[in-house]
């Protein structure tokens, strides 16, 4: 049986003292959850600041990107070693707003990958289409490519150390949730594309689905076989909000 996870993605919102009232929402909130595991990745700035206030806590901690290189002259990069100053457990990558805003292709995902494994992070690889690329039938062609940068290079073991979250670009931030069927159907070609490789690393993989999820819909997403948890961003910056969604996880 595998663990459900649900992890906020802050991307770039938080200020010092509104991100204090969140994380003690959310710590109190998911105190007593002890069935689902929980994480929140925050902006770099504030990595000081979620591991003084979670340390010790049931929700663990990470961030939202890393560089592929160890240590250089990089001027504004973060190096996952220094993740790992501050405790980080996650790293998200290959968001599509990295992908799409910041032209990261599969090749710099894979990069990054390999640099989060190595530092002892575990990636939150994301994969997804955009609304033509679903329009014009080709989604899982799409996520398999996204897919195999990791598989062709680490193989399934890759994937061992890591978790996928499958996250259709026009359901982010749009209100428009995938529903529990259509994501189902995804998750389940992730899952069937593992197991060709092997089944026991696909059977215990992880796989989270975000976009739009809300605590209205998080109760029937969470439902689904191959559904784990969640990758929550709107929604992971209001406390009553992630606390509901985090309850639904925990059933
Ligand atoms: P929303 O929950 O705001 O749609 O964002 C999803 C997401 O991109 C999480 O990484």
């Amino acid at each position: 049986m595998r663990r459900r996870l649900v992890v906020g993605n802050w991307k770039m919102y938080g200020r010092l003292d509104r991100n204090k009232a969140l994380l003690e929402g959310v710590l109190a909130g998911v105190r007593d959850f002890t069935s689902a595991d929980y994480a929140v990745c925050v902006p770099y700035p504030y990595l000081a600041q979620a591991q003084s206030a979670l340390q010790g806590s049931n929700v663990a901690w990470g961030a939202q990107n890393l560089s592929q290189y160890e240590e250089g002259a990089f001027t504004g990069a973060v190096a996952p070693g220094m993740l790992m100053d501050f405790g980080c457990r996650y790293v998200i990558i290959g968001h599509s707003e990295r992908r799409g805003l910041f032209h990261e292709s599969n090749e710099i995902a894979q990069a990054k990958f390999d640099a989060a494994i190595k530092a002892g992070l575990t990636p939150i690889f994301c994969v997804g289409e955009t609304l033509s690329e679903r329009e014009s039938g080709v989604t899982e062609q799409v996520v398999a490519t996204q897919l195999d940068a990791v598989l062709n290079v680490f193989g399934a073991k890759g994937l061992a150390k890591a978790i996928v979250a499958y996250e259709p670009v026009w359901a982010i931030g749009t209100g428009k949730t995938a529903s529990p069927e259509q994501a189902q159907a995804v998750h389940a070609f992730i899952r069937q594309r593992v197991a060709d490789l092997d089944s026991h690393v696909a059977q215990a993989l992880c796989i989270l689905y975000g976009g739009s999820v809300k605590p209205g819909n998080a109760v029937e997403l969470f439902a689904m076989q191959d559904i784990d948890g969640g990758l929550i961003g709107g929604a992971s910056l209001v406390v009553d909000d992630f606390v509901a969604i985090c309850r639904a996880a925990a059933k």
